[in-house]
């Protein structure tokens, strides 16, 4: 299936199909000059069917992990472009994880003040959500994507059969983003999760989380409202991220939980347990607090969070520092 991102001249095509890396030849407009940015964790025959498929592919693996979010990893791939002799009409194209796709779509923005940016997400996280929306970044002294512009991809092609290939523990990493936009906006999907069919019907899931986010972006591309509520879990989910080393999406997981009224969080703990994702981790509450403080969304003293109140509704509040130091040792233990 195809779903079309309605942003007038920044809209684009979102393909959703088993096998669709092998179509990237006639999918994408690859008949050009093409940087190919790909991690040495992902495996290299999906880099290469991109590159296959491409008049004048040049193919930089960056070390996997977080920490290419940097500057001296966006540089390197703005050099490698400039030595190569990419013009305004050249593109990149992001084949891996949402690593490779916020660093890539933000030297894509930048080169030549934007060129056309693909991208092909090989992660269950990244397929979910971090693909399409056109948030692109880096981070910068430890602080979570805090350099980055909003530039829409030109297509993004969706494979699920190249998630064979992702470890178990990224698979349930992914899950916890899709569980998300099931609590905040559609209740059927995250009933999908409490029978076990969103693991089954995996293509479905994934699809109706597009949905979501989908029609979240559409409504407010550049994050003036609405789309905070894509933030759910995110604001107590970064703070943790920062202070220990578990994944984004196990993050989330975590960083769900106390935002959600009490009923909700009967139903969401069991989903995340079988999922095998996270419902507590043994950290210092206030190191995780004052990475919090130190993240984008706290303004003005009090901190914006989205809230859960019933599975598929949520609404924005406004929490006090205390009230979110409390929250977080719902799930923070030392
Ligand atoms: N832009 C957005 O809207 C947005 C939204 C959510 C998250 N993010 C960002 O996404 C990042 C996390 O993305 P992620 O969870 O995809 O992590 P990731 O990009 O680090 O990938 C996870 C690991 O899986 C490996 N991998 C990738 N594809 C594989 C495959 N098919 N088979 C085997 N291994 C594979 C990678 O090498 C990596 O080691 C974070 O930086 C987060 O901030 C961005």
């Amino acid at each position: 299936m195809t779903l079309r991102m309605e942003l007038g001249e920044n809209g684009y095509d979102i393909v959703i199909e088993r096998g669709c890396l092998k179509k990237a030849g006639t999918l994408l407009d690859l008949d050009r000059k093409a940087l190919i940015v790909t991690d040495d964790g992902v495996p290299p025959q999906y880099a290469k069917t991109v590159a296959g498929a491409c008049k004048a592919p040049t193919v930089v693996t960056i070390p996997q992990g977080e920490s290419s979010k940097s500057f001296p990893v966006l540089e390197q791939l703005l050099s490698r472009m400039l030595a190569a002799g990419f013009s305004r009409s050249d593109c990149v194209c992001a084949v891996g994880g949402g690593v490779v796709g916020d660093l890539s779509a933000l030297a894509a923005a930048l080169y030549m003040r934007g060129i056309d940016f693909y991208n092909v997400p090989t992660t269950l996280l990244s397929q979910a959500d971090s693909s399409i929306g056109g948030k692109t970044g880096i981070d910068l002294d430890g602080v979570k994507n805090v350099v980055g512009v909003f530039r829409q991809p030109k297509k993004v092609l969706i494979d699920p059969d190249v998630l064979s290939t992702l470890p178990p523990r990224q698979i349930a990493a992914g899950h916890a983003e899709i569980v998300k936009a099931g609590l905040i906006a559609d209740a059927g999907l995250f009933s999908l999760y409490e029978s076990g069919e969103a693991e089954r019907d995996l293509l479905t899931a994934l699809s109706r989380a597009l949905a979501v986010k989908k029609a979240v972006v559409e409504e407010d591309e550049k994050e003036s409202g609405l789309r905070r509520i894509l933030n759910f879990g995110h604001t107590v989910g970064h703070g943790i991220e920062s202070v220990t080393g578990l994944l984004h999406g196990e993050c989330v997981s975590l960083g769900m939980i106390p935002m959600c009224a009490p009923a909700v969080r009967e139903r969401l703990i069991p989903v995340l347990e079988r999922l095998g994702l996270p419902t507590s981790v043994e950290a210092d509450p206030e190191k995780v607090f004052s990475a919090l403080l130190h993240d984008k969304k706290a303004a003005g003293g009090r901190i914006t969070a989205i809230l859960v109140e019933e599975v598929g509704a949520c609404k924005q509040i406004s929490l006090s520092p205390e009230a979110l130091r409390e929250k977080i040792e719902t799930v923070v233990k030392r």
